[in-house]
């Protein structure tokens, strides 16, 4: 603003720095400047956000499968998850206090599977407008005493926007009162049709309480997962998904990041929606320390600067005035008439030292 005031003062016209001018005299002036002041430190956040870099096959690899357990209220996802963990809890870190980070990875027969448990809840929905990056296949539990609700239409319907596989767990199969077929036929309405009868979509019967049938589920899971080839690069800066973040009293701002592609390092330059800050330590599921998290890894993140939003965008960046210079163009792109505000307090003193 300061250059483009001076400029107007030295054409004889005096303006203030929130005073309207009109098109002609604007467009002459942008014409005699390169509009963006620092191009090479300028981000298009938006276009950052959304850009998909064309890697290269040869540094992609294969990385574990990230799972969203879907469905309506008590039809039994927590549990359904709990069974997993516990059937496979020689995998796990013995000692290990699970905490609620919204993922946790499990890993069967050496094969990982990253788990999202948060499914309606808001990380999903801001996952599903990020597009399909974030979950390749999404497990809707459907209880088999109850059968299709609304919250399970939403589910369906948040899936398929996405553009995920959809594998249907029918829950609680111990019940008395369970009908396996009822809930094929309510979702065959909607698409889903087994392939026992000549459909597509796998249908697993499971129990959390008895842990009948979680083994096939698992080995579904890891079936469609193989088919999906999934594949990314861990050798370049991170990029992940903010699933939830709070502030904690002790560590500050605790952000639980989803690592999509690359690898991310204790000590990396991050940004995240408007925070930045470098990463001062990183816990897994089980409160274990990391060094690195590579794809598909759910983490625990210290060392932002504040408290990120769920569904925001995580980068690694090069430098610290990169991480900085991304959060701060992101305040400005959403918020971009915050400017004015610091403009109205400039005096014109400061609008003429430069
Ligand atoms: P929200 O997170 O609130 O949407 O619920 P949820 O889908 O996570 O359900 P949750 O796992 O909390 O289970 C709801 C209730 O169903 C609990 O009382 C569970 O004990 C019970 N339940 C879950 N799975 C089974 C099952 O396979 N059999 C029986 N009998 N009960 C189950
Ligand atoms: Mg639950």
């Amino acid at each position: 603003p300061s250059v483009i005031v001076k400029k107007l003062f030295l054409d004889g016209i005096m303006v203030t720095v929130n005073q309207e001018i009109d098109f002609e005299k604007a467009q002459e002036i942008a014409l005699g400047y390169d509009i963006i002041a620092e191009p090479e430190e300028k981000i298009d956040v938006i276009e950052e956000l959304l850009k998909e870099e064309d890697e290269d096959e040869s540094v992609l690899v294969p990385r574990p499968p990230v799972v969203c357990v879907m469905g309506h209220v008590d039809h039994g996802k927590t549990s359904l998850l709990d069974a997993i963990r516990d059937a496979h809890v020689t995998d796990r870190e013995a000692g290990g206090i699970t905490q609620h980070i919204g993922a946790y990875g499990v890993s069967i027969n050496g094969q990982r599977i990253t788990f999202l448990d948060t499914p309606g809840h808001e990380a999903f929905t801001a996952m599903r407008m990020r597009g399909a990056n974030s979950t390749d296949i999404a497990v809707l539990v459907v209880a088999a005493d109850d059968g299709v609700m609304p919250q399970t239409i939403e589910a369906i319907n948040h899936a398929k926007a996405a553009g995920v596989e959809i594998i249907v767990a029918i829950n609680k199969i111990d019940k008395p009162s369970a009908n396996v077929d009822r809930v094929k036929q309510e979702l065959s309405e909607y698409e889903l049709i087994p392939e026992d009868w000549g459909g597509s979509t796998v249908f697993v019967p499971v129990s959390a309480k008895t842990h009948e049938g979680i083994d096939n589920l698992l080995e579904m899971i890891l079936l469609t997962a193989e088919v999906l080839e999934l594949k990314a690069n861990p050798k370049r800066h991170a990029r992940g998904l903010v699933l939830e973040a709070k502030l904690d009293k002790g560590k500050g701002p605790v952000a639980n990041i989803l690592v999509q592609k690359g690898t991310l390092h204790v000590g990396d330059y991050i940004a995240a929606g408007a925070c930045s800050g470098k990463v001062r330590a990183m816990m897994d599921e089980n409160s274990r320390r990391l060094k690195e998290a590579g794809p598909s890894t759910p983490v625990e993140v210290l060392g932002l600067n504040d408290v990120p939003n769920a569904g925001e965008i995580l980068v690694a960046t090069e430098t610290d005035k990169e991480a900085k210079n991304f959060a701060a163009t992101f305040v400005s792109e959403g918020k971009n008439r915050l400017l004015e505000d610091t403009k109205a307090k400039m005096s014109l003193d400061d609008l003429f030292s430069q």
